[in-house]
């Protein structure tokens, strides 16, 4: 196979994450025998200072005509809040119909957890977030504005074809032979009844007509939260709208050692995906060498998984685990290595295979 893989590194720590994440792609082609082109994009903090441009509307569709996308991360310390994430990161997701927002929560051996007597047997989940609609699709308004009777909504969009293509992408995913066949609906059914109502029905009509070996459940996000901390373990598959699956995973990020380790995906199943580190752009240590690219890799290896590519990406994860051993801490500044030599025992980990 072939891939076509564009590259928006970004700002910050981000294009140094990225050429770690971009070694280890090469050890793994050579392995397991495919081929990929890279195209590199600027978009980020720097160029917006430049230019003044975000996300142009020329640069989506070049963009969709990737197989997947690596991107490193956005945030530039001299740009106001808001601006990057809405322009970059969130029209993305939206102009590319990412519809997916995978989050494995997976507590590697040799992470520590904040989770008392919990270890890698019990933190092994995965969140799948709705990625394009709820409280993320910007309707509502303002109503006498800058008065003192001002009225402002936001409201929470759910179709049935958006709740429905989330459901399914979830239950074929608890269905995977790495997965334990069981799927966990998060929401807030005692309060917000017509969202909520609408999530509950497709989730069981679709689960009795097309998944009856599925098992289902159910929690509210907010037992949610105390479940992850309690009992993470009841968890396989978690499916959940766009705002909860939000908060939730931040948390998740949490349990399984920080955002050294996290990544992520933002996928249009079977058209293209936008793979990523979880954390920031972390501009104090911009250059110094420093920062845990593994979260990077790890990205990596859910684009392999996402492109079928399921071998490479196993040696990857392999290789991650194997690399942690031989890690004095995930904190930047403190691997006891530079961010280079990280990339280095992960990409000759894959090599080895
Ligand atoms: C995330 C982030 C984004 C979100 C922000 C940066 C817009 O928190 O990817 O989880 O809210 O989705
Ligand atoms: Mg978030």
């Amino acid at each position: 196979m072939n891939y076509d893989i564009a590259v928006m590194a970004g700002d910050g720590t981000g294009p140094e994450v990225v050429a770690e994440g971009l070694k280890v792609l090469k050890a793994a082609a050579a392995k397991a025998g495919f081929s990929y082109k890279l195209t590199d994009y600027d978009f980020g903090g720097a160029r917006y200072l430049r230019t003044g441009e975000t996300l142009p509307d020329s640069a989506i569709s070049e963009l969709a005509s990737h197989d997947a996308i690596v991107l490193g991360a956005i945030g530039h310390p001299d740009v106001k809040p808001g601006i990057l994430e809405q322009g970059i990161l969130l029209k993305a997701r939206f102009a590319l119909d990412l519809y997916i927002n995978l989050r494995p929560v997976k507590l590697f051996p040799g992470v520590e957890t904040p989770i008392k007597d919990k270890g890698p047997e019990d933190i092994d989940f995965v969140v799948v977030r709705e990625n394009t609609e709820g409280l993320y699709a910007n309707t509502g308004g303002y109503l006498k504005k800058g008065t003192k009777d001002e009225i402002s909504t936001q409201v929470s969009v759910n179709t049935r074809l958006g709740v429905e293509r989330c459901l399914r992408y979830a239950f074929d995913y608890a269905s995977r032979a790495d997965r334990h066949g069981k799927l966990t609906l998060v929401g807030k059914t005692n309060v917000l009844t017509y969202a909520w109502d609408l999530w509950w029905r497709a989730f069981n009509e679709i689960g009795d007509a097309d998944y009856p070996n599925i098992k289902r459940d159910y929690a509210h996000v907010d037992a949610t939260c105390m479940w992850f901390v309690k009992n993470p373990e009841w968890f396989d598959v978690i499916v959940t709208d766009n705002m909860f699956g939000d908060i939730i995973t931040d948390l998740g990020a949490m349990i399984q050692g920080g955002m050294g380790v996290a990544a992520g995906g933002n996928i249009n199943p079977g058209v293209t995906g936008m793979f990523e580190p979880i954390g920031g752009s972390a501009p104090k240590y911009t250059g110094q060498n420093v920062i845990n690219p593994l979260a990077a890799i790890g990205a990596v290896g859910m684009m392999l998984d996402y492109l079928g590519e399921k071998q490479a990406a196993l040696w990857i994860e392999e290789g991650i685990i194997d690399t942690i051993g031989k890690m004095k801490s995930l904190n930047a500044g403190q691997m006891g290595m530079g961010t280079d030599a990280v990339g280095d025992l992960v990409a000759k980990y894959v090599a080895s295979k």
